[in-house]
């Protein structure tokens, strides 16, 4: 059980309105009564913050924002003090453009060697005035910008963020010594940042189709020449064997956007990465029939390399599950929601979240949590658009309301200023106003509540080792029902419009209350001793 810290919004000791290390420390006990394994946090480093951080200008060292490096041995040893293992960010496919070499880059000009740490190119057109390809950014607009010497440069993310060319051994042996940086100081492992991203198809044939949440090869479409490339797991086997070379269980779990099954677990071969994000499993829609082929397809994804399969609902990406759920036609995990949209039922989607929080925790595997998710935490979907900093946002000229609404400050303390997320009332992104029935301290202990649910399964989970089981799947679970068993757990989620009857058995967990006469109401998963 892996939980997703986003380090501006989890807690802010200093009161500047964004969250820092010491304030991760002084909450790490939320973590730990949870029952958790271990915490991932986003980036922390040094950054002008144009991409929240994943625009890194040096990979060694704490943005002061955030703290020191003395503050992240601190946490690092209050976390091992509580059972909990560390694993750290690394964003390897680009820079931040304030990063020396990128800087060194810019003055050095066309031709030197300094440039050749990035993909930098003459434009097409008589005086290079048009990009060197039609390849598009993530977050909208071309993925090349210009320099004033007419040079142009690539970046996948904003123009903050310039391509590294991994062609280059420097790049390569730069990325080690930062590996063993963060290991050398104690972190248990590293989630790759666009790992599908690195190795770009040579001489960069040209692509003018529009970027897509997850990269499949088709009949018809050959792999986009910018992702998934055979060329990256080199670089996750060198890695590796950094890894292995450290005493203890080190581990990495690679964000790559790929799919189907099979792609994705390559990246997770034995001599590979450990782990990587499930975002197939993200993307199904409500239905029984789309979240069972999900879990299937996933398990026999990872079977044939002997991996450990992954499971995750939430993440900063993405729209929070309690409110893409909230609509009763279909809904999209991307590009974030705000004033004017369709606004998504509250009660719905958070039903439906926890009734998809207890499937997805009966699941063999590693799951992971996003911070806020164990309170039932919604997006922000009328976050005010002049508050929006996801360069998304401005990239797409405004067509895309992008992902400030999954980051929003946490709720610690119903009655506090800023909801105890610091010691005043500042926040970086403004919490509506009624987010005091979300905070920790409204829900911890109270029976029902989201938190209460959350550390439930979570202690059910370890004493049944379901994260370690087998699935059966039952004959006879109809259209409307996601029915098996792990282990001496039988696991039934209702997808129907009708309760559903259970059979017999102790009722061990619920999302949510049964109906009168026993049976499973619409959107529910109940967890019944086998
Ligand atoms: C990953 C991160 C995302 C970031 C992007 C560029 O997808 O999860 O937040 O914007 O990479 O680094």
């Amino acid at each position: 059980m892996i939980y997703q810290v986003y380090p501006r919004s989890f807690a802010d000791a200093d009161g500047d309105g964004m969250g820092d290390l010491r304030g991760i420390t002084s909450r790490l006990d939320h973590l730990a009564d949870l029952g958790v394994d271990a915490l991932w946090m986003s980036p922390f480093y040094p950054s002008p913050q144009h991409d929240a951080g994943y625009d890194v200008a040096d990979y060694r060292d704490v943005d002061p924002r955030f703290g020191t490096l003395e503050d992240f041995d601190a946490l690092v040893a209050a976390a091992k003090a509580r059972g909990l293992r560390v694993v750290v960010d690394l964003v390897p496919n680009h820079t931040s453009s304030d990063h020396v070499w990128f800087q060194e880059a810019l003055t050095a000009g066309p031709g030197s060697t300094k440039r050749e740490r990035y993909h930098f190119r003459k434009g097409l057109g008589p005086d290079g005035e048009q990009p060197p390809n039609g390849w598009q950014s993530v977050f909208g607009g071309p993925a090349w910008t210009r320099v004033p010497d007419g040079e142009w440069y690539l970046h996948l993310f904003d123009s903050s963020q310039p391509d590294l060319n991994w062609d280059l051994p420097e790049v390569r042996q730069m990325f080690i010594d930062v590996l063993r940086f963060w290991l050398d100081r104690g972190v248990d492992g590293f989630r790759v940042d666009v790992a599908h991203g690195l190795i770009k198809e040579s001489g960069l044939p040209d692509w003018t189709e529009a970027q897509v949440p997850i990269t499949s090869p088709g009949a018809e479409h050959r792999t986009p020449p910018m992702w998934d490339q055979d060329g990256v797991h080199d670089i996750y086997r060198e890695w590796r064997r950094v890894l292995d070379s450290y005493e203890g269980d080190r581990m990495m779990v690679g964000e790559a956007w790929v799919s189907p099954a099979e792609r994705m677990a390559r990246y997770i071969r034995p001599d590979e990465m450990h782990q990587a994000f499930n975002f197939s499993y993200l993307m199904a829609p409500w239905t029984a029939t789309d979240q069972r082929a999900a879990i299937v397809e996933s398990i026999e994804g990872v079977a044939p390399v002997g991996a450990v399969c992954t499971w995750v609902l939430s993440n900063h990406d993405v729209v929070r599950h309690a409110s893409r759920l909230g609509f009763e036609a279909g809904y999209s995990t991307q590009g974030g929601i705000g004033v004017g949209d369709a606004q998504p039922d509250e009660a719905l989607g958070l039903r439906r979240a926890r009734a998809a929080t207890m499937l997805m925790l009966s699941l063999p595997g590693s799951a992971y949590l996003y911070q806020g998710e164990e309170l039932g935490l919604p997006e922000h979907t009328t976050l005010p658009d002049d508050e929006r900093q996801d360069p998304t946002w401005f990239r797409s000229k405004h067509e895309v309301r992008g992902r400030d609404g999954c980051r929003v400050p946490v709720p610690w303390e119903a009655a506090a200023p800023s909801f105890g997320f610091g010691p005043g009332s500042a926040a970086w992104l403004p919490q509506p106003a009624d987010w005091g029935r979300f905070a920790a301290d409204a829900e911890r202990g109270v029976p029902g509540s989201t938190l209460s649910l959350y550390t439930e399964a979570l202690r059910l989970r370890r004493t049944h080792q379901l994260g370690r089981g087998v699935l059966q799947w039952g004959t006879g679970e109809g259209e409307d029902l996601v029915d098996f068993r792990n282990g001496g757990i039988r696991v039934i989620t209702n997808f129907g419009q009708v309760p559903a009857p259970l059979p017999p058995g102790e009722v061990l967990l619920a999302s949510g209350d049964l109906a009168a006469d026993g049976s499973l109401p619409p959107d529910t998963t109940a967890w019944i001793r086998a």
